[in-house]
C-alpha cells in the first residue's frame, strides 16, 4: 500500500516518530511519502491508499501548520483511512482533544480517522527532561509503533476517549494562536552571547526572524515551536514571559546512566502508568 505521511515538527520529536513509522512501513513492504507541512507542497490524497499524520500537541491542540495543510487538501474521491500518531510531553487524557478539529476537517475531505495513538516524548517547553528519560520515551515509542501499525493493518480500530466539553477546552487553551502572536513580539537576542551564526534565521519554520542592519527582528508569526531556542548554540534567545520555560539544549537520545529528573514529581503517576502499560505490551509482543 502507498501512504501519504504528513508531519510538523518544532524541535525534531515528530520527525523521529515519522522516521520510525517509515522504517516500519518499509519492512512491511509499504511505501510512505513523507511531507513536512512547512516545506513541502500539497499532495493529492487520491494518489494514496491512506494518510498518516504526526504532530506535537501544543496547548491541547494540533499545531497550526497541520491544520492549514489539511485545509488545503483536496477531497478524496473515495473514502481513505487515516492514522494519527501524535506525541507530546504528557500522556494525559485532555490531550485527546487535540485531534478533534483535525478529525472533522479530514471527514469533510472524505478521510476517516480509524486509528489514533499518542506517544510520550520529551518536552520542548516548560522544562528539560533528562537525557535518561528522553532515551526511555524514545525507546518506548519505537517499541509501540510496530504494534500500533499491526493493529491498523489488522483493522482493529483505536480511538481516543472523549470527555465533557473537550472541544471547548481545546479552543480556550490553544496557546499557539495567542502566545505566538503576542509573546512572540517580546523575543530578544542577547547581543553579548550571539555569534551571528544565523541558525535561528535559517531554521525558523515561520520565517519569523529577520536580521537587518545588524539587528534581529522577531515578527508576529511565531509558531512557538521552540526550535530557535533549543538549537541556538549560545542560548542567546530570550522568549518574553515564557523565558523560564525554555528548553535550550537538544536531547541526545543516547543511552546514558540514570539521571534524576529536574521535576521528579511532575506527572509522575501518569508517566509511571504509561511506561508500565507500554513496556508490558512491548515485552508481551516479544515473547509471543
Ligand atoms: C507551545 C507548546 C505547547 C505545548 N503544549 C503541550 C500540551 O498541551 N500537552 C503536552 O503534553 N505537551 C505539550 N507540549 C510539549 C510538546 O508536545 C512536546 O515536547 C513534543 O515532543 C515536541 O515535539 P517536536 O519536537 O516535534 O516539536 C507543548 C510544547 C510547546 C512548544
Ligand atoms: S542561533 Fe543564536 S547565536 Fe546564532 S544567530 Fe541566532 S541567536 Fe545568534
Ligand atoms: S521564532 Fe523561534 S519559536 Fe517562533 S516559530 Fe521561529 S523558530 Fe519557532
Amino acid at each position: 500500500m502507498r501512504f501519504l505521511g504528513i508531519y510538523f515538527t518544532g524541535t525534531g520529536n515528530s520527525k523521529r516518530v515519522m522516521d520510525v513509522i517509515n522504517h516500519n512501513l518499509i519492512s512491511l513492504q509499504h511505501t510512505l511519502d513523507t511531507v513536512d507541512v512547512i516545506k513541502d507542497e500539497i499532495k493529492d490524497i487520491n494518489e494514496y491508499d491512506g494518510l498518516i499524520i504526526t504532530y506535537p500537541i501544543y496547548g491541547f491542540n494540533a499545531p497550526k501548520p497541520i491544520i492549514s495543510y489539511v485545509k488545503k487538501m483536496v477531497k478524496a474521491n473515495e473514502n481513505k483511512p487515516c492514522l494519527i500518531m501524535k506525541q507530546s510531553g504528557e500522556h494525559l487524557f485532555w490531550n485527546n482533544a487535540s485531534s478533534l478539529y483535525l478529525t472533522s476537517l479530514l471527514k469533510k475531505r472524505n478521510i476517516t480517522v480509524t486509528n489514533e495513538y499518542h506517544y510520550l516524548m520529551p518536552y520542548s517547553f516548560i522544562f528539560r527532561h533528562s537525557d535518561f528519560m528522553a532515551y526511555r520515551m524514545n525507546n518506548v515509542m519505537e517499541g509501540l509503533i510496530p504494534l500500533d501499525l499491526n493493529d491498523f493493518f489488522s483493522h482493529k480500530d483505536s480511538h481516543m476517549k472523549r470527555f465533557f466539553l473537550d472541544r471547548f477546552f481545546a479552543w480556550v487553551l490553544r496557546i499557539q494562536w495567542w502566545g505566538g502572536r503576542f509573546n512572540g513580539r517580546f523575543y530578544k537576542v542577547e547581543k553579548n552571547k550571539c555569534v551571528k551564526c544565523m541558525k535561528c534565521v535559517k531554521e525558523c519554520p515561520a520565517c519569523n526572524i529577520e536580521f537587518k542592519d545588524g539587528k534581529f527582528k522577531f515578527k508576529g508569526q511565531c509558531l512557538m515551536c521552540q526550535r530557535c531556542i533549543m538549537y541556538c548554540p549560545r542560548h542567546a534567545i530570550k522568549v518574553g514571559m515564557f523565558n523560564s520555560w525554555r528548553v535550550d539544549e537538544p536531547y541526545t537520545f543516547k543511552e546514558v546512566p540514570y539521571q534524576k529528573e529536574r521535576h521528579p514529581n511532575y506527572c509522575k503517576k501518569n508517566y509511571q502508568k504509561y511506561f508500565k502499560v507500554s513496556e508490558e505490551r512491548i515485552e508481551k509482543s516479544k515473547a509471543a
